[in-house]
């Protein structure tokens, strides 16, 4: 049976809304994938993504972040065998360690991300592959904030909208499927799957909602009401299942949209293998 991830995310992210649906395309479109083990989960964060993906009986062997709240999380979650505090620039493995490494949205907060490509790149075996989802170079491009006001003309407005995006995501860069090509290539890994999605409509959507929501912004009205604080009041349970009740059916279509062949999406999934030759 196929898994409703926008359900599930819902559930999860039922505070921010616009993220349970970002997250949701992101695991529909990263469990489309194999995963051999042994299985490195590069920036795992607190491990909720792994959880959703992988299951919480231990399947993936190491979860690796340099965060250390997030990490003490990603321990308890029961998705990881091990997990270690360190930083993608230095793994602490030895050489063809692993067959898998995954990666959900953490190089495109590493402003210099070579070197850990490079690292990614000696701790695989040789046919071991990286796996990792990235915003696209179309990114900033399809977001609602950019488009409106460049077809009015006003391009200050629009690349100004799309910089305060970058770094309020904290968003170093938005490499092409070809830069990243080059840069797998660089560290003994080819290419071989780069995957766009979340179409035009769908990030545009994420976009206006991030604002509705105040996703990221301090001290709006509905940040007040999901308040982890406002908790004892009783009234978040009912709150979170109208949410998870009414947007798994609102935002069913955008969840299931794929990007239309020949078009760019907001979102990036890579495959690479680690060649033979090293
Ligand atoms: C947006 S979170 C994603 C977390 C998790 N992968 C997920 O999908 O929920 C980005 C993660 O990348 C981690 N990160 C940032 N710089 C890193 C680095 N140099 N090496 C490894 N992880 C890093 C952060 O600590 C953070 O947990």
């Amino acid at each position: 049976m196929t898994r409703d991830y926008l359900t599930e995310s819902l559930t999860t992210y039922w505070f921010a809304p616009p993220v349970a649906l970002w997250r949701a395309i992101e695991l529909r479109v990263a469990a489309a994938e194999q995963y051999a083990r042994p299985l490195l989960d590069l920036g795992c964060g607190d491990g909720l993504i792994a959880q959703v993906l992988f299951g919480t009986d231990a399947c993936v062997d190491v979860g690796l972040d340099p965060w250390a709240d997030q990490l003490h999380q990603a321990a308890r979650c029961g998705a990881y065998r091990h997990v270690d505090l360190a930083d993608g620039h230095r793994l602490p493995y030895v050489g063809g360690t692993f067959a898998t490494v995954f990666s959900n949205s953490v190089l495109e907060h590493i402003p210099e991300v070579e070197p850990v490509v490079r690292e990614v790149g000696r701790v695989l075996r040789p046919g071991g592959r990286f796996i990792f989802t990235v915003p696209s170079d179309a990114f900033r491009h399809l977001l609602d904030g950019y488009i409106r006001p460049m077809e009015a003309g006003n391009m200050e407005e629009a690349e100004w909208y799309a910089a305060a995006v970058d770094v309020w995501l904290e968003h170093h860069h938005y490499h092409t499927p070809e830069e990243w090509g080059g840069l797998l290539a660089a560290a003994g890994m080819e290419m071989v799957k780069a995957r766009y999605y979340i179409p035009e409509g769908v990030e545009r959507l994420w976009d206006r909602m991030n604002n509705r929501y105040g996703v990221g912004q301090p001290r709006t009205a509905w940040g007040l009401l999901v308040s982890p604080r406002l908790r004892p009041l009783g009234y978040q349970a009912l709150l979170r299942r109208a949410v998870v009740r009414c947007l798994s059916r609102r935002w069913r279509l955008y969840y299931e949209a794929d990007v239309p062949p020949g078009e760019k999406g907001g979102g990036l999934l890579v495959v690479a293998r680690r060649t033979n030759d090293q």
